[in-house]
């Protein structure tokens, strides 16, 4: 039945990345791995391929256009979200805000674990709006974040 139902209507996951992240496989090579992101996109779409889920990925380096897109999602009615707001995650209030407006279950990410790193990463204004977050294990810390949404929706009997 749950199958069925399933293919009536796949669960629909948005990724967000946000500054900086495109510039993966160049920057900061020692802190963020060799993978430019292309290759992390890939390996996202390749891990999750086997899963009944839509998955759509999205980056940008500009704020406001983040918050467009969070905006999307609800009317678009993903049904969770997998973000890595990069640097705004130590400063902006607005995406916390926009996550909260949207109201869809959202999980943090960071490829580096940011509590081990300057004190300035320590803070995250975004996760408070998030269900969790997920750090320091790469780009695997995408596949963790969609498989823990997957759990979550599952428990609120999507598709039901
Ligand atoms: C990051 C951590 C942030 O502190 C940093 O500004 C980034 C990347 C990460 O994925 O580890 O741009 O979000």
């Amino acid at each position: 039945m749950k199958k069925l139902l399933n293919t009536l209507k796949l669960m629909k996951i948005m990724i967000l990345n946000g500054p900086n992240l495109n510039f993966l496989g160049i920057r900061e090579k020692n802190i963020y791995g060799q993978d430019n992101y292309q290759d992390v996109c890939r390996h996202i779409m390749d891990r999750l391929d086997n899963r009944d889920i839509e998955i759509n990925i999205f980056q940008s380096n500009i704020e406001g256009e983040m918050i467009n897109i969070l905006q999307m999602a609800y009317m678009e009615k993903y049904d969770g979200i997998v973000i890595n707001p990069g640097a705004y995650t130590h400063t902006s209030i607005a995406l916390y805000d926009a996550i909260k407006s949207i109201n869809i279950p959202t999980v943090e990410v960071h490829l580096s674990n940011i509590h081990q790193r300057e004190e300035f990463r320590h803070k995250s204004y975004t996760a408070p709006a998030c269900i969790g977050q997920i750090c320091g294990f790469g780009k695997e810390g995408y596949i963790l974040a969609v498989e823990g949404l997957i759990v979550r929706l599952s428990e609120q009997n999507f598709g039901k």
